[in-house]
């Protein structure tokens, strides 16, 4: 059965921007003309994903209205004939069925999945964290759900990072049964250098079986006194690591979004002869 539900948990303070994220959601932070987030989800449909759950929280009502349709501004622009912005306003809101869920409580990645569990029901899904954005060849939603229809079970994102750097990151740890394939056979969150298993960090893509839940509802608070997603995931009988082809951008910290400003921009079709000039000007 295909896959066609994601979840993507966008309940966090972004308290490394604020006090910016007071007012704005980080995940409508742009990216030359587009949020953030319209980035992953646009990755997401082109992968064949139909169906978003945005775990949402307080103060979040701006990410909601971003993707809801807007009868008042649709019908003004229809009436000054803007139409080319009417089509930009109408696709926004007819990329995906977006519904919301509140997390209550900011209680962990584990938690705010778990908050979704209604919504997904009783199927495979995807989990996508906006935060981590990717230009890939072939979206990396596309790349993990290859390696699903192929392995089955759990499949999660990874990429290489400096040791000293591995508590940052879910890092796991098994054999390589193909150049870019773990079958994973341990999964650590945040571990200290010392203590890291592999190198294998985990980006925010993973493809998950409905088993989860339960396995979520289970497993106690770990690093940072959080639900870890990752700790539940160790818990499955099996999943597999892609290492995925494509630059990979941590929009979370503001030196991350820059540099996946200047990365889109300076490839804009349109901004993108303007944003090189800039760029060898301030470089
Ligand atoms: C989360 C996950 C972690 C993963 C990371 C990727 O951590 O818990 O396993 O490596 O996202 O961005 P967070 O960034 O929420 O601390």
């Amino acid at each position: 059965m295909p896959v066609t539900r994601a979840v993507l948990p966008v309940a966090g303070l972004g308290t490394r921007f604020l006090p910016l994220t007071k007012a704005v959601p980080k995940e409508l932070l742009p990216i030359v003309d587009r949020p953030c987030l319209e980035y992953v989800i646009a990755e997401a449909v082109a992968a064949g994903i139909t169906d978003v759950v945005l775990v949402t929280s307080r103060g979040k009502g701006a990410v909601e209205d971003y993707f809801d349709r807007a009868p008042a501004l649709e019908a003004t622009l229809e009436a000054a004939g803007k139409l080319a912005l009417l089509g930009e306003v109408r696709r926004v809101a007819s990329l995906a069925r977006v519904v919301c869920v509140r997390q209550d409580h900011m209680r962990g990645l584990g938690h705010a999945v778990l908050c979704a569990e209604h919504a997904v029901g009783d199927e495979d899904f995807v989990v996508i964290l906006a935060d981590d954005i990717v230009d890939a060849e072939e979206p990396v939603v596309g790349q993990l759900l290859r390696v699903h229809a192929e392995e089955g079970g759990a499949v999660v994102a990874l990429k290489n990072v400096p040791r000293e750097r591995t508590n940052r990151y879910g890092i796991c740890a098994g054999p390589m049964v193909r150049p870019d394939r773990m079958r994973i056979e341990r999964m650590v969150e945040k571990p200290a250098p010392a203590d890291a298993p592999s190198t294998l960090s985990i980006v925010g893509r993973y493809v998950l079986p409905p088993t989860i839940f339960e396995l979520l509802r289970t497993t106690p608070p770990g690093a940072g006194g959080e639900i870890q997603l990752t700790d539940a995931l160790a818990r499955l009988p099996l999943a597999h690591g892609h290492v995925f082809s494509g630059a990979h951008f941590d929009t979370g910290n503001p030196v991350g979004l820059l540099e996946a400003q200047l990365h889109y921009s300076t490839r804009h079709p349109e901004y993108g002869a303007a944003a090189r000039a800039l760029c060898a000007r301030y470089g």
